[in-house]
């Protein structure tokens, strides 16, 4: 009797040691010796009735001894797994917490989005509404009503991409202040974002490019308005410390016309390599809308006045973020596009 016990026993212990590799291969393990109705074990004390009765006590101890044996050592093999397969999970799981990060990728607004953006916000602050207009237009629209007649020298300020006899590529956002002021009756505070077109190529001239137009219409316009707006934006977009001047110009849908200057943000007007020593950078065009341009529109010239500006967006972002020429806005490089995130 006692061998068998002891070769059960022998059993379990080789078990453990060769075919426990997991808690599941464990729990089957000790299912062949431990189950109520199939375990060896179990099979042992159905033998009961059969074992002599002076027999019997000495044999029931023996397996209740066995049972309790194996019960334990199964309970330490299950804690040996558990513990195992926890240090497996930790193994496989590990993060190494002085490993650089991943780099997470963002993309950012094209350069010339932002600065239209920006200068949307500075004169939206300011009462301006937007009015997109389009990139086709006709002769009327963009030279003509604009107080620029067919045989005017005007017209060779500007290379114009022709479409047709009629039609051509705007030369200029000004054209929409035509539009805006037939259909809108003063007072008129509008601003025209969009792309503009000219036979133009060089470092600091693309035959595509982006203004953004400013027309005011109201009793009382004066240049002063204009000078006062005009100072407000410089600073916005340039900083604090930064002023306009005028200078007299000549455009034929304004009279007067100013060229605006802002004070160099670089140097702070003493002078230097962007200012080219003068101490102002040229930025705008602007004046006051021009009588005949007014009339054209059906809005009395006698009885309200009007003023209007025309930024350059490239110019204004290549004087902002330092860019040299305009190639490098229109090439899509990432390495150049990546530095220039202004989007506090
Ligand atoms: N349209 C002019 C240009 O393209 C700029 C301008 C706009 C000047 C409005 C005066 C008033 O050069």
């Amino acid at each position: 009797m006692n061998d068998r016990l002891a070769s059960i026993k022998q059993e379990i212990l080789e078990g453990i040691e060769k075919s426990a590799t997991s808690r599941a291969t464990a729990f089957e393990l000790r299912k062949q010796f431990l189950d109520s109705k199939t375990g060896k074990i179990g099979q042992l004390m159905k033998e009961m009735k059969s074992i002599a009765p002076e027999e019997r006590a000495a044999f029931g101890k023996g397996v209740n001894e066995l049972k309790e044996w194996a019960q334990q050592r199964f309970a330490d093999l299950d804690e040996k797994m558990k513990a195992r397969e926890l240090q497996r999970r930790y193994e496989a799981e590990k993060i190494d917490v002085t490993m650089p990060a991943s780099k997470i990728e963002t993309g950012n607004l094209h350069p010339i989005t932002q600065m239209k953006n920006q200068l949307i916000d500075v004169f939206a602050g300011m009462g301006f509404e937007v009015f997109e207009g389009t990139e086709i237009e006709n002769d009327y629209y963009n030279f003509t009503a604009l107080n620029t007649p067919q045989d005017h020298p005007a017209r060779d300020m500007q290379d114009t991409f022709y479409l047709s006899p009629e039609f051509l590529l705007r030369t200029q956002t000004s054209a929409g202040q035509i539009h805006v002021m037939e259909e809108k009756k003063p007072p008129i505070k509008i601003l025209s974002p969009g792309k503009v077109f000219r036979s133009d190529d060089d470092a600091t001239h693309s035959p595509m490019f982006h203004q953004m137009e400013g027309l005011v219409v109201d009793k009382k316009i004066t240049l002063c308005d204009l000078k006062g707006l005009l100072d407000m934006f410089v600073k916005k977009i340039f900083g604090e410390g930064t002023t306009t001047r005028l200078r007299p110009s000549y455009f034929p849908f304004t009279e007067p016309s100013v060229e605006v200057d802002v004070s160099c943000f670089e140097c702070g007007g003493k002078g230097c390599k962007l200012c080219k020593g003068t101490g102002w950078i040229e930025i705008l065009g602007a004046g006051i809308v021009n009588k005949n341009v007014l009339e054209n529109c059906g809005i009395d010239s006698d009885e309200y006045s009007g003023l209007a500006f025309g930024i350059g967006i490239e110019r204004v972002a290549m004087l902002k973020y330092g860019i040299n020429n305009i190639k490098l806005l229109f090439e899509s490089d990432l390495r150049v596009l990546n530095q220039i995130d202004d989007n506090e």
